[in-house]
């Protein structure tokens, strides 16, 4: 039988390098795509290719010839989509950037897949961005979070879209273009509006990815900032259930196809930023210093995916419990110190310094 090919765009970034590892260990053949604009990309590079056979294209999403050229060179079977411009803080001061890495280079990749590879399922990473500040949601200061008083489930998929921000309205045209692809063109693309993933392999910044960088910046001794009062929510999900869920989706296409899916951990997985710093010094056995900030604009006092469509039409759920996966996030934090602090540094890739030590997730 014929060994099935996945494209991973953003493929050497935090999600990206942990679906690679897991297709890769599945039998797929798997090429990464990636500009490795992000800090981290060498290590994650690195940390892959010790295990797991892959092929890499170092290109832009922006550029279309050369994805075109990467397209043409495989019959892809599955096409993973999470190349992307990922800071909404820096979607507001590089609109422009933003719009062409997220709705043109989605539009370059999603096109590109009509040319070469109609039938490759398309997953789009797209975001809960999309729906904005949820007007109709109504939040209270429920005890020691905020929640939800009016959606016990969470926000499902009929909620209106509202776009706010450049990133929100970039990653947004790119939703809509993989659903229209589908219903014009009979791709079988999705668009999986994810919640908060976190996991092993993600070098958070303060402006992106919060769970990694509460924890890398709390075990090096870095300031942290609450913006808001600490008590607002989200559900966040593990990458490995994440990419199990990428898989279910592949094997499936008719039950995804033309279809958008809120993704993240759902009501069971929800932690506050206060919540999450106590574990971090139960962990730690220390006091973690925090410094307070206003509320950003747009910042939602809680924000919890209804995951019910998805778990439905996948036969998926989340297995990985919110201890758990901080626990080993946590782990691998603790071992790769040195390699993580480079990162987060900005030193440039050493050999061996790849941060390659990976805790198992016991769930
Ligand atoms: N991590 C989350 O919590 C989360 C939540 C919602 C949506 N998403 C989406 O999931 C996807 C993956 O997120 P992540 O957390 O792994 O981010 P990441 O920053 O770790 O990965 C993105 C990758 O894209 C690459 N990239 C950026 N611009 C590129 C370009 N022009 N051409 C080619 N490659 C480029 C980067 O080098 C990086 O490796 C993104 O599309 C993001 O918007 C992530």
């Amino acid at each position: 039988m014929r060994t099935k090919r996945v494209l991973i765009t953003g493929g050497a970034g935090f999600v990206g390098c942990n679906a690679a590892h897991y297709f890769g260990n599945r039998n797929w053949r798997v090429t990464v795509l990636d500009n490795l604009s992000r800090a981290g990309t060498q290590q994650n590079l690195a940390w892959l290719g010790d295990g797991t056979a892959f092929d890499f294209a170092r290109a832009d999403v922006r550029d279309r010839a050369a994805v075109d050229q990467v397209m043409s060179e495989e019959r892809f079977d599955a096409v993973i989509h999470l190349a992307a411009q990922v800071a909404v803080t820096t979607s507001v001061t590089d609109p422009r950037s933003d719009f062409m890495i997220n709705a043109l280079g989605t539009f370059n990749v999603l096109d590109a897949v009509r040319k070469h590879c109609p039938e490759a399922v398309f997953i789009f990473a797209s975001t809960n961005k999309v729906y904005g500040k949820i007007a109709g949601a109504q939040t209270e200061l429920l005890g020691a979070r905020h929640g939800y008083t009016n959606r016990p489930f969470g926000i499902d998929e009929k909620e209106p879209l509202d776009f706010l921000s450049p990133y929100g309205c970039s990653k947004g045209a790119a939703d809509q273009y993989t659903l229209d692809y589908a219903r014009m063109y009979g791709i079988p693309a999705t668009s999986f509006r994810q919640s908060c993933i976190y996991g092993t392999r993600q070098f958070g910044i303060e402006d992106q990815g919060w769970v990694a960088w509460f924890a890398i910046a709390s075990l090096l001794r870095r300031d942290i900032t609450i913006f808001g009062d600490g008590r607002q929510v989200r559900d966040i999900l593990h990458v490995d259930d994440l990419v199990r869920a990428y898989e279910a989706a592949i094997l499936a296409p008719d039950r995804i196809a033309g279809q958008a899916f809120n993704v993240g951990g759902g009501p069971q997985r929800v932690i506050s930023l206060l919540d999450l710093i106590a574990m971090l010094e139960l962990r730690l056995d220390r006091k973690i210093p925090l410094k307070f900030g206003d509320w950003r604009p747009g910042d939602q006092r809680a924000y919890i995916s209804d995951v019910r469509k998805l778990e439905t039409a996948l036969d998926w759920s989340p297995s990985i419990t919110v201890e758990d996966g901080i626990s080993q996030l946590l782990t691998w934090v603790e071992r790769n110190q040195a390699a993580i602090a480079a990162v987060e540094d900005g030193v440039p890739a050493a050999a061996g310094a790849n941060g390659d030590d990976r805790a198992p997730v016991a769930n």
